[in-house]
């Protein structure tokens, strides 16, 4: 068949569309780039939040229509959102021909031999890691690797331990080899995945040690991890992080609130105490540390002080960037049933405040950069212009600058001129 594949979430779920696309092309598929040539498509679907959900629920509405011109489209839907709710979507939506949860991706070459039954496999499986499959990477230049499946720690608002259930660490020898075939093929900035990634651990190897084999292997340039949660950051990884060549300046650390009552009520395991000492720690050994964050408006039970605490504690740190949301609770978990819920109105009010301020924070950062050297790792050209370029600064930035498609995965320094919230631009 030709697949289609639309990826939602996070990066996880674009390592698992590169994982699924693998299996497909290995079983005789071919995967194609347009939609309208496609006979099957895949939904690779997200729950964290109800709005993600209700993103890809209208996707699949909207496409389930071309099933009138092509009698023979096949959906298929995986992912966190077909492990939550897969069984219901399938008994409700004819047009929907396969549901997949996220340890059954090795079956979909058997489920597409019997496309015509419906069919749903929905089991989490504790020791799933798909061994042995080399995922087909969506770009060239980078590559992201699974390093480990799962989450244990139940923050109270979180679905994603019951969608992805626990945690689990692949072997760290074939990450190593993973990594250097990724290098060999040209992509030489590698991106290592995981819920939590400071708790990897596999025969003695925890995570500093992988960072430091890792940091050996010549066929790579670059370095980087997703994600680090504050209460497993090692004094030891941040040695590693500050003697290791290859592990770029920057950390995505996050914190979620800035006032102890919330954090406690999320069950995060930290306090903005102990929040404070590891960036005081981190920017110490990494001068110039790029730190970026996730943060949370609206928990139950967070007043206006207590979100007033946060937005100060925004400020004082001074994050490179934040991804902020407001809180949607999911049903299931512990924070979907706390008194004193905060109204869908508050919460984005909240939200809209947030990023304001934090808007602001990221473009005076932004702008504090111009004037230096930075090192561009060049991925595509840029959106605007053909003879553009951009790439990542090693601490993370989106930079532009002139050039070719001859530069693609190289290392270019180049001045930066002048900088947006969200672009140095170095031409
Ligand atoms: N494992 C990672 C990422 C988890 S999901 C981590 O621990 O950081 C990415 C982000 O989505 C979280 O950091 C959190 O800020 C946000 N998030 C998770 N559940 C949410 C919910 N129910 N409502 C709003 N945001 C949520
Ligand atoms: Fe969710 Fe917390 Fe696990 Fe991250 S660490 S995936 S926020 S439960
Ligand atoms: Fe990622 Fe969304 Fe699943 S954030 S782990 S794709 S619920």
């Amino acid at each position: 068949m030709k697949f289609f594949i639309e990826t939602y979430g996070c990066q996880m779920n674009i390592a698992d569309s590169e994982l699924i696309a693998s299996i497909l092309i290995e079983a005789g598929h071919q995967e194609v780039e347009q939609i309208e040539k496609a006979d099957l498509l895949i939904f690779n679907t997200c729950s964290v939040r109800a709005h993600a959900e209700n993103r890809v629920l209208g996707r699949i509405q909207s496409e389930k229509s071309r099933k009138k011109t092509n009698p023979s489209l096949k959906i298929g839907v995986v992912g966190c959102m077909a492990q939550r709710i897969g069984k219901e979507l399938i008994e409700e939506n004819t047009d929907i021909d396969f549901v997949l949860g996220v340890d059954q991706y090795q079956n979909l070459p058997e489920i597409i031999q019997e496309i015509d039954n419906k069919q749903y496999l929905l089991d989490l499986d504790s020791h799933q890691i798909y061994k042995g499959i080399q995922p087909s990477y969506h770009s060239d230049y980078c590559a992201y690797i699974t390093i480990m499946r799962g989450c244990n720690n139940f923050c109270s608002y979180c679905i994603v331990p019951y969608v992805r259930g626990r945690e689990r660490s692949r072997p760290w020898q074939d990450i190593v080899q993973e990594t250097i075939f990724a290098g060999k093929q040209g992509r030489k900035d590698v991106t290592l995945l995981g819920q939590n990634v400071n708790s990897y651990l596999h025969s003695d190897v925890n995570f500093p040690s992988l960072l430091r084999k890792l940091n050996e292997v010549d066929e790579i340039y670059r370095l980087r991890f997703i994600t680090s949660h504050p209460k497993d950051l090692s004094d030891e990884l941040i040695e590693v992080m500050a003697i290791s060549a290859k592990v770029c300046e920057h950390i995505h650390l996050p914190i979620q609130s800035g006032n102890n009552k919330i954090l406690q009520a999320m069950n995060r395991k930290y306090t903005v105490e102990h929040y404070l000492e590891l960036i005081n720690k981190l920017r110490n050994y990494i001068p110039n540390i790029a730190i970026t964050t996730d943060i949370m408006t609206g928990f139950p039970g967070e007043t206006e002080s207590d979100f007033r605490q946060t937005l100060k504690v925004l400020e004082e740190i001074g994050f490179d960037d934040a991804f902020c949301y407001k809180f949607s609770p999911r049903s299931g978990t512990v924070a979907a049933n706390l008194p004193h819920q905060i109204s869908e109105q508050e919460r984005l009010e909240r939200l809209q405040r947030m990023i304001d301020l934090q808007r602001n924070i990221t473009l005076k950062k932004n702008r504090n950069q111009i004037g230096q050297t930075v090192e561009i790792y060049v991925e595509s050209f840029s959106k605007k212009s053909t003879d553009k370029v951009c790439g990542k600064t090693r601490d993370f930035k989106m930079a532009v600058l002139s050039g070719t498609q001859k530069d693609f995965g190289t290392l270019q320094k180049v001045e930066v001129k002048d900088a947006t919230a969200s672009t140095l631009i170095c031409f």
